[in-house]
Parts: structure tokens; C-alpha cells; sequence
């Protein structure tokens, strides 16, 4: 593997190849020196162009874990506030001599075509409303983890079902656990009002349902997604309320839960819209887990790049 561009790069062998070593690496975690010296010597920038807190960082916790040299570039603060192109940018840091660009865009595509102009692998942190294939690595990590608690054989997600709840259009996170989820066997279900269901979405190896409630009681793991607010131009539902009374997780729908099943949510959480603080710190929440997957898996994707044969 070259660059991590896209959740369809990967089959199931490398899926569960970054998995098997993710694990290896979540070892490092609890230790109290966490580092391993498997990247001595490399250099990873981390460009982003859009905010983050749990993307950039644990992007550079797993770099500099590995021993590789981290550097953060934001475009608050860097040449493009001065109007540089995003290629000029590219160019510019590939020019320093860095082994991997991770690179977070409003642009969706702006990560493969920076992977066309450098040499260096180039991983996607979240390109627009395209993707973002390590979210959904480490969703499906802390999924495999979760499942194999009463299930500890399973290898695959042959037989369960997953839905995926809210703003699908906006969300790069859905097309990219679409495709990982898929790959992996899971039954997808994608769950949202009309209005925030993409077009051409018939396609997609998924069943798309308009009604949480029908749904809630058959699914393995309920993940909620952010109402991306900032991605919309208005119109998609008629009030905040309204919303929460059609497709959020609230204390109610809880209970409706098939028993065993567990709630992911890859952040930054709208508490009271998407989510009820109630589900969201519910004793079956894995989203603590999953920010802590981040790191393991980032690790892991970070090792099969950079590490071993070269
Ligand atoms: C997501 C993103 O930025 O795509 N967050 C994340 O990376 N954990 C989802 C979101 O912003 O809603």
C-alpha cells in the first residue's frame, strides 16, 4: 500500500491485517513509556486545512509514539491565510524532505491529487464530504473489539448489522464506513430524513431506511452522525427539535435497543441534538473507545506505509 486515499483501497485481508497490528500497537497505550522506535528518522506532516481535534492529534501521538517526527501545518497561521494553492502548499512541504503528508481538506479529492504531484505516501484525513478512511479503520476496530467480547472467534462482521443514523450527505465518515463496513460483511443501514439521504445512495451496498424506530430494535451498533451544520446551506429539517424527535438517540430509543448492542459516535457530538447525553455516556457508548482506537489504528496505517520493507 502507497497512499490510504480512500476505504476502497483496502480488502478484507489488509483490513484485518491493520487490525491485528492495531491491537498489537493499542499495547503501548497503557504502558508507561509509550514509545517504540519502528520510525526512527521519518518525518510526517500533518496538513490541515480544516478544524480537527481528534484526527490531527492522534495523528501525531501515534507518529511520535512510533518515534517519527511530527509536524503540524494549519492553514490558520500558514502561507495559504496568504492566498499560496494548495498545490504550491503541497509542493512546498514535499520539498522538505517528508516521508508522509496527512492531509485534511474542504475540498473532497484534494488528498489524491495531492498524492499525484509528490512522492511521499499521502494519507486522507477527511477530504470534504468524500472520505475518511482511518475514521472508519478505527470504527470498525472498536466494532471487531466489541463484538468479539461475546463473540471472541469472530473474524468478520458477516451477520451483523450496522446503522448509520443522521446527516449521511454531508458525512464523509458514512461513505467511508460504507465502504469498510461492507467489505468487512456487515448488513449497512442508513438511516436519516429524506433530505439528508444522498442522491444515487440505490446504488450503495447498503439498505436506506427513513425510520429510526423500525430500525433501532435489529441493529448491532447504532452510529451516530453529526449534523454538520457548517457543510449546510439550510433547509434540511425544519427545526433542531424536530430532528432530535426523528432521528435522535434520546433516552427513549435507548431502551429500544437490541440488547447487547452498542452506540458508536465518531465526534465532536451535538449533545441534545443527534445524541442524548444520556446515550452518549450510556454504559454501551464506545465512544471513548473509539477516540482511543484512533491512536492504535493511526499507529498501524502508519506502520504498513512507512515501516517494514522500506
Ligand atoms: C468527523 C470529520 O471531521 O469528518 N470527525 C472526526 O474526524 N472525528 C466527523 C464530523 O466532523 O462530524
Amino acid at each position: 500500500m502507497r497512499h490510504l486515499l480512500s476505504a476502497a483501497d483496502l480488502d478484507r485481508t489488509q483490513i484485518t491485517e491493520i487490525f491485528d497490528l492495531a491491537e498489537e500497537m493499542s499495547l503501548v497505550q497503557g504502558r508507561p513509556v509509550k514509545k517504540l522506535p519502528a520510525l526512527r528518522g521519518r518525518t510526517v506532516v500533518n496538513l490541515f486545512f480544516e478544524d480537527s481535534t481528534r484526527t490531527r492529534s492522534s495523528f501525531e501521538i501515534a507518529g511520535k509514539w512510533l518515534s517519527a517526527d511530527v509536524i503540524n501545518i494549519s492553514a490558520k497561521g500558514s502561507s495559504v491565510s496568504k492566498g499560496e494553492s494548495l498545490r504550491d502548499t503541497v509542493l512546498t512541504v514535499a520539498a522538505m524532505g517528508v516521508d508522509a503528508l496527512v492531509i485534511r481538506h474542504h475540498a473532497s479529492g484534494a488528498p489524491w491529487q495531492a498524492s499525484h504531484w509528490i512522492d511521499a505516501h499521502v494519507l486522507n484525513a477527511g477530504d470534504g464530504t468524500h472520505e475518511h478512511p482511518t475514521q472508519a479503520l478505527l470504527d470498525g476496530f472498536t466494532i471487531r473489539r466489541h463484538l468479539r467480547r461475546s463473540a471472541p472467534d469472530l473474524v468478520d462482521f458477516e451477520g451483523k448489522t450496522v446503522a448509520i443514523v443522521g446527516d449521511i450527505t454531508h458525512s464523509r465518515v458514512a461513505r467511508s464506513n460504507v465502504l469498510l463496513l461492507s467489505t468487512l460483511g456487515a448488513q449497512v443501514t442508513l438511516v436519516a430524513p429524506p433530505t439528508l439521504l444522498p442522491p444515487g445512495v440505490d446504488s450503495w451496498p447498503v439498505l436506506a431506511c427513513t425510520d429510526l424506530d423500525e430500525v433501532l430494535p435489529h441493529a448491532d451498533i447504532v452510529m451516530m452522525l453529526r449534523v454538520q451544520r457548517e457543510r449546510m446551506s439550510g433547509g434540511y429539517f425544519p427545526t433542531p427539535r424536530e430532528y432530535t424527535i426523528g432521528y435522535g438517540l434520546t433516552r427513549p430509543r435507548l431502551e429500544a435497543m437490541k440488547s447487547g448492542a452498542a452506540i458508536c459516535h465518531p465526534g465532536p457530538m451535538n449533545r441534545g441534538l443527534e445524541i442524548s447525553a444520556d446515550a452518549a455516556d450510556a454504559a454501551n457508548s464506545l465512544i471513548l473507545d473509539q477516540v482511543a482506537a484512533g491512536v492504535s489504528v493511526r499507529m498501524s496505517v502508519l506502520y504498513e506505509l512507512l515501516g517494514g520493507a522500506e
